[in-house]
């Protein structure tokens, strides 16, 4: 259901929750103070208590009364990335924000998002936590109608068309070395941070048996019902549904789902949950995913989704 901003950030003040476009992704809102919100938006989604959620807001100096110091590099990371699809995690003075928000954890995870109506409504509620908006486990959504397909078509969605990045913001944690680390891909590259911090933040895969620093790091994610086989080389002899390139030829016979342009990274990041989605609404049960691509900047990201959406 669309709703204005105004009856946006009504909702939002009377403890409800709502869809709310980002550059990123869509998020479910609701208001850092509102208990009973937040609550919702576990239920909602059927997200694990243990995995925390992003504050997003409008401006930077929001973010100061909950923690300790600026020092040189969050001030250098805020004003080169923000507003846009980073997410910057800090330790927070105890007893600011809900456990519920940070999942027991002693740092959160802050973010402005670069969407013009995200930033107006932010400005009118104040913080805002956002997962993002879709049921937990499944690929994200990047337009009104993935929200309303998991969420039904009289939940409010403030509408801001598609997103224009269509992966998730890109996660940074300062580690015990004083190294930032990515502890999720996303929409940045690591070589995006490069000029900023003098080096390549390492990107943090979560080892076997070991609690990862970004809890949701844990789960399955991104990923449809169909069975996704990611492979470099597709046979001539193959007959099914694959997902692939634009430009590119597949056996004659196939059912194939483009994601855009291997020349053009944007579109493929623009489509991918599309595609995804897209699957299941065409009830496909299994799909070979076309790999075959060099695997850095943001591909890799691209591919981290995959794997993640391809994992049983
Ligand atoms: O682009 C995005 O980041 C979108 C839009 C709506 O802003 N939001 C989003 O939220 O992707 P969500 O909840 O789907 O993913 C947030 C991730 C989770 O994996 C969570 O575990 C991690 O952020 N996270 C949140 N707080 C954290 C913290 N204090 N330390 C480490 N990871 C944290
Ligand atoms: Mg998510």
């Amino acid at each position: 259901m669309d709703i204005t901003l105004l009856q946006a950030s009504d909702l939002i003040k009377n403890g409800a929750v709502i869809a709310v476009p980002t550059e990123t992704v869509y998020g479910l809102a609701a208001s850092l103070i509102s208990s009973s919100a937040i609550d919702k938006i576990f239920a909602l989604k059927g997200r694990p208590a243990n995995n925390p959620l992003i504050i997003h807001v409008a401006d930077y100096e929001e973010i100061l009364p909950f923690i300790y110091d600026v020092d040189a590099d969050f001030f250098k990371l805020s004003q080169n990335f923000w507003p846009g699809p980073l997410t910057i995690v800090l330790p927070i003075i105890e007893g600011k924000i809900s456990s519920r928000v940070t999942a027991g954890l002693k740092t959160a995870a802050f973010r402005i998002p670069n969407h013009p109506l995200a930033r107006k409504l932010l400005k009118l509620t104040g913080p805002l936590v956002m997962p993002s908006a879709n049921l937990s486990g499944k690929p994200s959504a990047t337009c009104r109608e993935h929200v309303e397909a998991d969420f039904g078509n009289d939940f409010p969605v403030l509408d801001g068309g598609a997103c224009i990045k269509g992966l998730e913001s890109t996660i940074l944690y300062r580690d015990t070395d004083q190294k930032w680390k990515i502890i999720r891909q996303g929409a940045l590259a690591q070589g995006d941070f490069y000029e900023i911090l003098g080096y390549l933040p390492e990107i943090e895969k979560p080892k076997n048996h070991e609690k990862p620093i970004c809890p949701g790091q844990l789960y399955r994610h991104y990923a449809p019902r169909a069975t996704l086989v990611l492979k470099d080389n597709i046979l001539e002899s193959y007959q099914g549904v694959i997902v692939g390139f634009e430009g590119r030829t597949y056996p004659v016979g196939c059912k194939v789902y483009l994601m855009g342009n291997l020349d053009d990274a944007e579109s493929i990041s623009k489509k991918l949950y599309c595609v995804l989605r897209k699957l299941d609404d065409d009830g496909v049960q299994e799909a070979l995913v076309d790999i075959d691509f060099a695997k850095d900047g943001i591909f890799s990201t691209i591919l981290e989704r995959l794997q993640k959406a391809s994992s049983k």
